[in-house]
């Protein structure tokens, strides 16, 4: 079977791609520098798949260590690059911080590709190069905005970098996976999203405050142009996320993409206002959630979602969980990690 390099695989969509990629019996290598994720997944993923990848606690932009692992490892046929700095906010303190460490590691990824003959690349991308697009639902075709941030600009700068990459070497192919909102944790609760801290995004900040951890939820203004006032995102479960990266790199494996570079959306293609999240919080688990409604936050866009209909027709990919079962799966992982790790801050 053939064997694919899988970094930031410790992390919360690395982790579920890994599963994913191993039941169907891919070998997995997976580098991680543990910045923002433990080796606890690895557990995990063996728990699932009865089986664990080789792993190297290296980092992606440190050029000789991404270097040797290509040495080591010639089979590898194709590589999913996840490893980057993924925080909107701190992206904006630390700029130089985001644009090294994102842009480096793709920058070192791409070239040992093209030195070691490496295969594809499958990049992970994000809704936020949209912006708030002028259309909706938004397709593939959209143009991008000025990034509201370091942190969104340096995916549009990532895709920009394979844009070019690949037309200059065209043995290498890439597929750019423009997620949504991804959301939720494996089935068997066995691994899930870990953010350290206090939670930015919405659903960890959910279950927390459903576990007692924080008092209640602050919803981020309802005086939105919105059916409810609140603002409406494309909530995408994180397993119906990781399928898709195996279609993905089946696909640059068998050399099935029309393009060098082709670039999916990766959502429901249904938008829901954080009140209707709470809503499905709230009926998947039988928890009433605390909320209150307070000022926007800052750099919040009112609502997308995505067009799905090239990813649907061209990967034959779907997205397949229900809303509630999303929920309920996150709310599973969290009740899981904080018995295990007796956890309560
Ligand atoms: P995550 O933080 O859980 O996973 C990223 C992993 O990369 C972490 O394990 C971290 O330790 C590792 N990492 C970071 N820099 C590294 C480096 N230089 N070398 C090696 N490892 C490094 O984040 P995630 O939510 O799983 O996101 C994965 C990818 O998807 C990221 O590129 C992110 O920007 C992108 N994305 C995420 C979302 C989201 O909402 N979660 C949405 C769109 C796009
Ligand atoms: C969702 C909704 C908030 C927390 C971010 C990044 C984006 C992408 C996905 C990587 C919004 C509301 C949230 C809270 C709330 N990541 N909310 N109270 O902002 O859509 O996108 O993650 O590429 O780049 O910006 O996700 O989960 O933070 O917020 O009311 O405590 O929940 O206002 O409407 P967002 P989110």
């Amino acid at each position: 079977m053939q064997t694919i390099l899988v970094t930031g695989g410790t992390g919360y969509i690395g982790s579920h791609t890994v599963v994913e990629l191993l039941q169907k019996n891919y070998n997995v290598i997976v580098v991680d520098n543990l910045s923002n994720s433990t080796t606890d997944s690895l557990d995990g993923i063996e728990k699932i798949c009865g089986k664990r990848p080789i792993f190297y606690q290296n980092d992606c932009s440190n050029m000789s260590e991404m270097t040797s692992i290509f040495d080591r490892h010639p089979e590898i046929a194709a590589s999913i690059h996840f490893a980057a700095s993924k925080a909107v906010g701190e992206s904006v303190e630390k700029p130089l911080l985001y644009y090294r460490n994102n842009l480096l590691s793709l920058i070192n990824l791409l070239e040992c590709i093209k030195t070691h003959a490496g295969g594809g690349i499958v990049f992970s991308s994000s809704c936020t190069v949209y912006g708030q697009p002028d259309v909706l639902p938004v397709t593939e075709q959209a143009p991008m905005k000025k990034a509201e941030s370091p942190y969104g600009n340096t995916k549009q700068i990532a895709e920009d970098i394979i844009v070019d990459t690949v037309a200059a070497y065209p043995e290498i192919k890439a597929i750019a996976l423009r997620y949504f909102n991804p959301i939720g944790a494996h089935p068997s609760a066995e691994i899930g999203e870990l953010p350290l801290g206090v939670p930015n995004n919405l659903i960890p900040f959910v279950t927390q405050t459903a576990y007692g951890l924080r008092s209640e939820l602050k919803v981020f203004g309802n005086d939105y142009n919105t059916p409810d006032g609140t603002p409406v995102r494309d909530y995408i479960n994180v397993v119906d996320l990781a399928k898709a990266h195996v279609i993905a790199v089946d696909r640059l494996l068998t050399n099935k993409g029309k393009k060098a570079v082709e670039v999916f959306n990766l959502g429901t293609g249904t938008g829901l206002s954080v009140l209707e999240v709470i809503k499905a919080f709230e009926n998947a688990t039988g928890v009433k959630l605390p909320y209150s409604i307070v000022d926007r936050r800052a750099g919040d866009i009112e609502k997308v979602w995505a067009d799905t209909a090239f990813a649907n027709k061209e990967l034959g990919w779907s997205a397949k969980e229900t809303i509630e079962d999303t929920m309920r799966s996150a709310w599973e992982w969290e009740k899981r990690y904080r018995s295990k790790v007796n956890i309560t801050q």
